[in-house]
C-alpha cells in the first residue's frame, strides 16, 4: 500500500470512529469502541500501522504522524463523550442512570379527608334545608359544656375521668352542644343552625373511639316547633344522605338537655355488584331530642313561647359506614395510601 492509501484509510477510520463515539449512550459501549479503535494489539489503528513496514523509510514519518493525530483525536473524543455520559443532569442522574421507559409520575394532587368530606356533605344537606353554619370554641367552661345544658357537675359526663380539663372549670368541650347555648345567647329565635367541630374525651384509642373526634350539632328553635319537625327533618336528612329508600327508627333515650330524647337509627338499602339489593342492619347514627325547657330558661328564652329540637352526630362514624372502614383509627394515621383512595 502506498502512503496516500494509508493516509486515506486513517482518515476514513477517524470519521467512522467519531460518528460511532457520538452515537454511544452508555459507558460500556464507549469502552468497547475504545478497544475496537485504540486497542494495542487488535485495535484498528494499530492494524493500519502494521502496513508501515511496506513503505519506504522516507514515507513512514508522514503516515506515522497522521496515525498519531488520528489516535489523539479519537482518544480525545472518547474522553469527551465519557464526560458527557457521566455528567449529572438537574435531577442528579447521569444519562446512564436515567430510565426513559419509566412511566412519568403524575402531579401530586391533594384530596379532601373522608371525615371532612362527611362534614361537608352533612352541611350541604342542612344548608339546602335552610340551616346556617356556626362554630364555637373548643376550650369552654363547665357552664357552657355542662350546667347551661342542664347537666349538673356531679353528673357522670362531667367527671374528670371522662373529660379533659385545662384549668379549674375550663375544659376541652366534650361535645358540640355548648354551641347550642352560645348561639341562643347571641341570637333570638327563629334559629336553624348546624355546628360542626372537634370535641375531646378521655376515651381509649380503639377501633371506634379516638380522644379527639368531630361532631356535627344541630339546633332548631321557633314558635310551634314539635317532635314532628324533628322526625320529618332528620328523616329527610337520612334519605338525602343514605338514599331515598333509607328507613329511620327513633328509640327512646336520655340526654340531660333534651326531653324527650332519642337515638336515631338508619337502615340502608344497598345494591350489590350482582344487581341484587340488600338491607343493612339498623345502625345508630345520632342522638337527638326536644330541647329541655330548662336549657331555654338558662339562656333567657321564654320557654312557654319557644320550643325546639337538637341533634348531635359523628361524621367519623358516617365516613366509616360510607366507605366500609372497620377501624376509625385508620382515618387519623395520615397514611396517604389509605386516605388517597377516598379522594374525589
Ligand atoms: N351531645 C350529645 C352527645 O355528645 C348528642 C346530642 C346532641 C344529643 C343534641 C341530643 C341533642 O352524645
Amino acid at each position: 500500500m502506498s502512503d496516500l492509501n494509508l493516509i486515506k484509510a486513517l482518515r476514513d477510520l477517524e470519521r467512522e470512529a467519531l460518528a460511532a463515539i457520538s452515537n454511544t449512550s452508555a459507558l460500556t459501549e464507549l469502552e468497547s469502541l475504545r478497544v475496537t479503535y485504540l486497542g494495542r494489539s487488535g485495535g484498528r489503528i494499530s492494524g493500519i500501522l502494521r502496513g508501515l513496514g511496506e513503505l519506504s523509510p522516507g514515507e513512514r514519518p508522514t503516515v506515522g504522524q497522521e496515525a498519531n493525530r488520528v489516535k489523539t483525536v479519537v482518544k480525545g473524543a472518547i474522553e469527551e463523550r465519557g464526560r458527557e455520559l457521566t455528567a449529572h443532569d438537574s435531577e442528579g442522574m447521569s444519562k446512564e442512570q436515567r430510565d426513559i421507559t419509566l412511566p412519568a409520575r403524575g402531579p401530586w394532587r391533594g384530596g379532601m379527608h373522608p371525615v371532612t368530606e362527611a362534614v361537608n356533605e352533612i352541611w350541604k344537606i342542612f344548608r339546602n334545608l335552610g340551616f346556617a353554619r356556626v362554630r364555637g370554641p373548643e376550650a369552654d367552661t363547665e357552664w357552657y359544656n355542662f350546667e347551661a345544658l342542664n347537666t349538673p357537675l356531679d353528673h357522670p359526663a362531667a367527671d374528670e375521668q371522662d373529660t379533659l380539663y385545662l384549668v379549674e372549670s375550663v375544659l376541652l368541650r366534650s361535645h358540640t352542644s355548648p354551641v347550642q347555648v352560645r348561639t341562643m345567647e347571641a341570637h333570638d329565635p327563629p334559629i336553624r343552625v348546624i355546628a360542626p367541630g372537634w370535641v375531646y374525651r378521655r376515651d381509649t384509642y380503639d377501633a371506634t373511639h379516638t380522644p379527639a373526634f368531630l361532631q356535627v350539632e344541630g339546633l332548631v328553635i321557633d314558635e310551634g316547633v314539635t317532635f314532628v319537625d324533628l322526625k320529618a327533618t332528620l328523616g329527610e336528612f337520612a334519605r338525602r344522605y343514605w338514599g331515598p329508600e333509607t328507613q329511620v327508627r327513633f328509640r327512646p333515650s336520655f340526654f340531660p338537655f333534651t326531653e324527650p330524647s332519642v337515638e336515631v337509627d338508619v337502615k340502608q338499602i344497598v345494591s350489590l355488584e350482582d344487581g341484587t339489593r340488600q338491607e343493612t342492619d339498623w345502625l345508630e347514627v345520632m342522638g337527638a331530642g326536644m330541647v329541655d325547657p330548662a336549657v331555654l330558661e338558662n339562656v333567657g328564652y321564654d320557654a312557654e313561647r319557644y320550643t325546639g329540637w337538637a341533634f348531635g352526630m359523628g361524621p367519623g362514624r358516617l365516613a366509616m359506614m360510607r366507605h366500609g372502614v372497620g377501624d376509625l383509627r385508620r382515618f387519623f394515621e395520615n397514611d396517604v395510601r389509605f386516605l388517597g383512595q377516598f379522594a374525589q
